[in-house]
């Protein structure tokens, strides 16, 4: 594939995406369910960006409106900016370019996403010749051979299904496919959680090499802080709906300021890790039911380093220290 050309990189001064206080709500039978709250986030070309937190803190959910894909009953807030564009609400022909070609996603789970009956090589066509229906047989096949090799499979295998690959090779042909129609922005939702460590190494750094070479803006998923101190130039930690800290990767899992985020980073811990003596033992109890938050900070319950005060309003999300915004009133106290 041929690589992005520097000036096209160099003179994109916008996000590639620009969620601006992207709120959803769902429709339940116990009645409306916020599961993401005013979340900020921005992915520049060339960057990586994580998003960490436990399960149900709504990272699929905050990753389903970017291509406008959440549920019809989630009412969504705010502003979804996919290359400047507001996804949910521009008309539906404009929103069919801008899935695959400009943004797309890379789901978890890759032999529920792929069709078991259709060998891998068509699966990664359909996507071009939606998109591209004036190129021939002979060039998408080639985009295909192509795209398998790019992310370390041979071509041949194209003719493959989906059951006669490992699971590390069938996330390979999801990012394939991710790639198909050269978008400038890929979201990779928990890409590694279903697969052994050693794989999972592969896979991310696949996806990294892939931003690197292509320029493209990657922002990736996981309930592992440790998977992402590895991959990404930022992490943004959600807790109950809201990002409670962001920071460098480095910041996030070495230098926590939000007691969650030092017990996300403390429930991987690696021997000689600094992040190590900010464990607390063990983060007990589960997070709350977006439906019945508790008063104040939503973590308050849980966190080890709770006072009273902490019950009485939701802590904003303050810069605390250059580029480090962390939701939490009792930083820097001892
Ligand atoms: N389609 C849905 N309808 C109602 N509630 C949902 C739906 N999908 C997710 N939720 C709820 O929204 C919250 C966030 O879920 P989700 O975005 O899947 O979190 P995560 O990806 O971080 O595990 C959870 O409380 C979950 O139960
Ligand atoms: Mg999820």
């Amino acid at each position: 594939m041929s690589a992005v050309p520097e000036t096209a990189l160099s003179e994109r001064t916008e996000p590639l995406l620009d969620l601006r206080d992207v709120t959803v709500t769902y429709r339940t039978s116990e009645g409306p369910l916020p599961a993401v709250r005013g979340v900020n986030l921005t992915v520049a070309p060339g960057q990586v960006v994580g998003l960490a937190g436990e399960s149900g803190c709504g990272k699929s959910t905050l990753v389903s409106t970017v291509l406008r894909l959440q549920p019809s009953g989630a009412k969504v807030e705010g502003e979804v900016l996919v290359l400047g564009q507001d996804v949910q609400t521009v008309g539906w022909g404009a929103l069919r370019a801008l899935r695959w070609a400009e943004a797309s996603i890379v789901f978890q789970g890759a032999l529920h996403s792929l069709n078991p009956v259709q060998r891998i090589g068509a699966q990664i066509a359909e996507p071009i010749t939606v998109h591209e229906p004036d190129l021939g047989d002979a060039a998408v096949q080639r985009r295909v051979e192509e795209l398998l090799e790019q992310v370390g499979l041979p071509g041949a295998r194209k003719r493959a299904y989906p059951h006669q690959l490992s699971g590390g090779q069938r996330q390979r042909v999801m990012i394939a496919m991710a790639l198909a129609c050269r978008p400038q922005l890929i979201v990779a939702d928990e890409p590694t959680t279903a697969l052994d460590v050693m794989v999972q190494a592969q896979i991310l750094d696949l996806l990294r090499d892939l931003v690197r070479d292509l320029g493209v803006g990657l922002l990736i998923i996981s309930h592992d802080l440790s998977v992402l101190a590895d991959v990404c130039d930022r992490v943004l930690v959600m807790y109950a709906g809201r990002v409670v800290e962001s920071g460098t990767a480095a910041q996030a899992f070495t230098d926590p300021l939000h007691p969650y985020t030092a017990a996300l980073s403390g429930a991987f811990p690696r021997i000689g890790d600094p992040a190590a003596r900010y464990a607390p033992a063990g983060l007990a109890g589960d997070p709350p039911d977006p439906r019945e938050l508790p008063p104040g900070c939503s973590f308050a319950p849980r966190c080890p380093r709770a006072v009273d005060r902490c019950t009485e309003a939701e802590p904003p999300l303050l810069e605390v220290a250059p580029g480090r915004p962390v939701a939490c009133i009792r930083v820097g106290e001892p």
